[in-house]
Formats: C-alpha cells, sequence, structure tokens
C-alpha cells in the first residue's frame, strides 16, 4: 500500500489555492514519503500558494527532512491577468503584481507545518546556479515553457542522488489536452531518453522517475 496523508493533512491541501487535483496529489505524497527514506531533502519547484508543499511537508516531517520549495511568487505565464489561470486574489493591491507569497505562508501556518519547510523566494535557475547537495527527491511544477521547464531539469535533475526521485507536473502527450502547453512531457521525454531516470508511476498528468543512472 503507498503512504497516504493523515485527513488533516489531505483537508489542508484540499483547502488550499492551487490546480492538482486530489489523486495526483497522493501519488506526489506517495513519492515524497519513500524518497524520504534517503534522509536527503525534498525540493519542489513551484510553490504557488503551497498546495503541493503541504504533502511535501508532511512527507518531511515524518521523514525527519526538510522540504524546500522555489518560486518567485509573481506567478508563471499563464496565470497572469486575462488567463484562464489568472485569480485575482492574488495580486498585490499595492504592486498590481502577482504576489502568492503570503497566502503560501498562511497555507502552511494552518497546516501547522511552518518548521518544516524553507521557501527559497527567486528564479529556479538563479537559485540552482548556487545549489551544490544531493536531492532525495524533486518535484517540477513551474514554469511552463520550454525555456523554462528545460531550465528547471537541467539545474535541479543533477541533484537528485542515487535512487532518488524525479517528479514532473503537468505532463500531457496529447496536445489537445492542454493549452499551457506539452514543454513538461517534452522534458519528461528528455529525463527517460537520458537513460538517468526510469518511470515508476503515472497518475492523471504526474510522472514519478527515479534516478537509476548517472548525468541528466
Ligand atoms: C503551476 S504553479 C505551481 C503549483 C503548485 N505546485 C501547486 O500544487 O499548487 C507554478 C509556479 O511556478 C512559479 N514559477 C514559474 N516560473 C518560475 C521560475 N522561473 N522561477 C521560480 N518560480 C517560477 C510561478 O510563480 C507559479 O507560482
Amino acid at each position: 500500500m503507498p503512504a497516504a496523508p493523515k485527513p488533516e493533512i489531505l483537508a489542508a491541501f484540499e483547502a488550499a489555492k492551487g490546480f492538482m487535483p486530489v489523486d495526483e496529489g497522493l501519488a506526489l505524497y506517495a513519492a515524497a514519503v519513500e524518497a524520504g527514506r534517503l534522509g536527503l531533502p525534498l525540493l519542489e519547484v513551484g510553490t504557488y500558494c503551497g498546495r503541493s508543499t503541504v504533502l511535501l511537508a508532511d512527507a518531511a516531517r515524518g521523514a525527519g527532512v526538510t522540504a524546500l520549495t522555489v518560486d518567485h511568487h509573481r506567478g508563471s505565464e499563464e496565470q497572469q491577468p486575462g488567463w484562464d489561470y489568472h485569480d485575482p486574489g492574488t495580486v498585490d493591491p499595492e504592486l498590481g503584481l502577482m504576489d502568492t507569497l503570503p497566502t503560501f505562508r498562511r497555507t502552511l501556518h494552518r497546516a501547522g507545518l511552518e518548521d518544516h519547510v524553507v521557501a527559497l523566494v527567486g528564479r529556479s535557475p538563479q537559485i540552482a546556479a548556487l545549489w551544490n547537495a544531493p536531492l532525495g527527491l524533486v518535484f517540477v511544477d513551474g514554469g511552463h515553457t520550454d525555456e523554462h521547464a528545460n531550465a528547471d531539469y537541467e539545474g535541479w535533475a543533477p541533484h537528485v542522488a542515487e535512487g532518488g526521485l524525479l517528479v514532473i507536473h503537468d505532463v500531457f502527450p496529447h496536445p489537445e489536452d492542454e493549452f499551457t502547453g506539452q514543454a513538461p512531457y517534452r522534458v519528461y521525454l528528455r529525463a527517460l531518453e537520458s537513460g538517468a531516470f526510469t518511470e515508476t508511476s503515472v497518475t492523471g498528468s504526474l510522472r514519478v522517475l527515479r534516478r537509476t543512472g548517472t548525468g541528466f
């Protein structure tokens, strides 16, 4: 049986703003619990309002490790005003720019998980360039352009430890299924073609890969 979150954690996940459906959240949680056994930090690219972070944080708490989550908190292209994924409640009224950091902090506080998460606020490639430590899990759910998705892969996949997991969200093999594009799908193919990763599970648009070789 894959590990499942307690009802209060699942409730916190469901109460948080975000787009991840429950079945994918459960698959992410199971992967995080498994990866936590390596005793290494779990890292997410794409915090948004903390929906998926709640699950990583609870798995990290159980494993005695830290969850790291990376976001500039200004939103992806498809979350900007005028796009389908825009939420006006995420706009800072003073600046007129998206700022999901306050909502994210409320999500974590309400879930009682603040002590288990380090939020890294900035651009993913800029933070990745400063990072030099192995990770038990990397969850890629940041920008959905080819430029951003490839930069996330190149910046973070090299740090997935042997036996660790690379989880990719919004993998849509059929272009008609997703209007934000297929960059995550292309990155998923790239990871498999590298020979460094082997698929272990498919749930909706969530793919879990394990590092079974070197490189990326
Ligand atoms: C799809 S949302 C993440 C959803 C979140 N994982 C959840 O389950 O609710 C993508 C997030 O990636 C962030 N993002 C996009 N490109 C980024 C970049 N280059 N560096 C840092 N964050 C980025 C956006 O600000 C946005 O909050």
